[in-house]
Formats: C-alpha cells, structure tokens, sequence
C-alpha cells in the first residue's frame, strides 16, 4: 500500500464529502457518497452500470453543468482546497485531469494532435518533455504519430486517451474504465501501465472500474457503489476475502451452497437497480461530448477548430 507515514500526514489528494448528484434538476444520480484518494494511492471506484461511478468522476473533474448536472450537497477537496464549485480548467490546473469512459478522442486529429490537445496549458519545452514521456510509456504510439487517431485500435486509442491527460502532468489521474472493450491482452497492458505510472511517478490514481478483479489487483483501497451509493469499502486485500465480492464482483460463484431463499433475497437486495430511465443514447452522447470540451478548455477549442464539427466523433 502507498500510504507511507508520509502520505498520512499530508492532506488527501483527493477528498469527496457526502456529496450528492442530481441531473436536470431531479434525477438524483448519487447521494451521500464519500471517498478519499492519499498522495500516491490508487483507488478503485466499482459498481455495475449506473452505479453512478461516472458521475462522481464527472463532479471531481467539474464537468457536470455541461450535462445539466450538479453537486446538491457536500464538498471536494483537492489537496486540502475546496474544488466542488470551480470550472474544469481550475481543476486542471489544480493537477487533476480525467481520462473520460469511451475515451472521446479528437478522432480525425492525429496521435501527436491529441498529445498536444492535453498540453494545451503547457509551454513549449513542457511539451517536447510530455511527448517524449508519452512516447516512452506507450512506444507503439511513436511508431503511429502521425496517423489519425480514430483510426486506431480500440487499445491504442485507450493508450492516447491516458497519454493526452498525462501531457498536462497531472498530480491526480482519473481513469473512467479505462478496460472498457479491449480485449484481455491490451486490458494487461493499460493496468500495467497503470501500475508502472504510479512506481514511477508516484502519481496519485483514481480508477474506476467495472473490471473487478483487474482493479482490485492493482489498487490499494476501493469503494463499491451501488444505486448510487457506496455500499461497501475496504482495502483490495480486504475486499478480495469478502464473500460478496468474490460472488458478486469477482464472479467466484458460491451458488451450490446458497440454497435458501433467505440467500436468494439477499441476492436481490444487493441487485436492486435505479428505476428512472437514463435519457436517450444520443442527447446522452451530445453532452458527454460537451463535457470533455469543458474539460479540455477554452484554448483547446482554438488548437482544434480546424475540425471542430468532427472532431469529437
Ligand atoms: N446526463 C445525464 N442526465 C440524466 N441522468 C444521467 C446523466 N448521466 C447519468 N445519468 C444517470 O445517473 C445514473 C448514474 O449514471 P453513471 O453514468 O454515473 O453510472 P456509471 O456507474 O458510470 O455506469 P456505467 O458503468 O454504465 O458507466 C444513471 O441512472 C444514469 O442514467
Ligand atoms: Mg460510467
């Protein structure tokens, strides 16, 4: 675990306080929900579809107006300053960037052009630097430089999605599912990655994660939200041992020996879903692409109008 006696005396990297999530004014998407990330942690958030791990994402990176959201309640800490009313660019500065679920690539720009995207608040020798850090990290992308992005694999997208956010030289890393259909050799290789940029860098990580086992494998704490909640929370150790998990979340059934309908409502009960439908897939589309321009800035707006209709896509 990266908390050293050290880490413990600083304030958290990361510290979210009861807050609560609400979208266009009534649909309540997370309520209540508390987490902290120390300095050179990881951290996993996990849970099913609609748990509301992306929401709480989108709250930390201060990108929820864009999707007619906001935080009702509570507070963020960013290092110990309160970030739950700043815009997505304080934060950036503030040393927190989101590699955003599905990547949102600038996908008719090239691999350098989305590089230079996340440098956007860099100057011109922090860029060479970030570039060549990239590069190092992520080889393959050297070699397809030039290439447009969305013509990439899924894998190597997902690896210029990271590089993008690491060019801004984050101190805290926000990944939304970062496994989200890869295939399990490229899904290896982005956790070690993963693993690796903490070693080396001591960068302090939030992963969000539906992927279970890979995350509770390299995390050293993890939160479980469900219906919007956390519902359980614990060491990676810790969370391993625990039955529900393993049945749950890590797919070790114990079906055999739970043959009483006691265990069978126990099971419901932990699976109960939100009721409220989730708005249609294309306004849901829309606005998450609104939310990564916010998060990106007014200054990216500028590096990529060249293409700004498509570039999204
Ligand atoms: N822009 C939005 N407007 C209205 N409701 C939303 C919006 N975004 C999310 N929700 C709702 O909030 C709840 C939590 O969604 P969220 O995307 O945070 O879950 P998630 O845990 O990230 O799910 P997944 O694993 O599928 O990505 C869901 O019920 C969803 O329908
Ligand atoms: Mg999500």
């Amino acid at each position: 675990m990266a908390s050293t006696s050290d880490s413990v005396n600083l304030p958290p990297a990361l510290a979210v306080h009861n807050i609560q999530i609400v979208y266009g004014g009534a649909i309540e998407a997370v309520r209540d929900v508390s987490l902290e990330v120390r300095q050179g942690q990881i951290v996993a958030l996990l849970g099913s579809n609609g748990a509301g791990k992306s929401s709480v994402l989108k709250a930390i990176s201060g990108v929820l107006e864009a999707e007619d959201g906001e935080i009702e309640k509570g507070s963020i800490q960013l290092f110990g300053e309160g970030v739950e009313r700043a815009p997505a660019p304080t934060i950036v500065r503030r040393g927190m960037v989101q590699v955003p679920e599905g990547r949102r690539l600038f996908a008719s720009l090239t691999v350098d052009e989305n590089l230079v995207v996340g440098a956007h608040l860099q100057d011109a020798r922090s860029l060479a630097q970030g570039r060549e850090y990239v590069y190092g990290l992520f080889p393959r992308l050297a070699d397809r430089r030039k290439q447009i992005a969305g013509y990439l694999s899924g894998g190597e997208q997902q690896m210029v999605a990271i590089g993008r956010a690491l060019m801004s030289r984050p101190r805290v890393l926000a990944l939304d599912e970062p496994s989200l259909g890869l295939a399990p050799l490229i899904v290896s290789e982005i956790f070690d990655t993963i693993g690796r940029l903490r070693e080396s860098t001591n960068l302090t990580i939030l992963l969000v994660e539906q992927n279970a086992s890979r995350a509770l494998a390299i995390c050293d704490y993890a939160y479980i939200m469900e219906n919007g909640r956390v519902v359980l929370d614990g060491t990676s150790e810790q969370l391993r041992r625990n039955q529900d998990v393993r049945e749950f979340y890590l797919g070790m059934s114990t079906q055999a020996q739970r043959t009483s309908m006691k265990d069978v409502k126990h099971y419901k009960r932990r699976k109960r879903w939100r009721s409220c439908p989730p708005p249609k897939a294309a306004s849901m589309l829309l606005l998450s692409r609104r939310s990564w321009t916010c998060a990106v800035s007014p200054n990216a707006l500028a590096v990529c109008a060249r293409s700004m209709t498509s570039a999204c896509r």
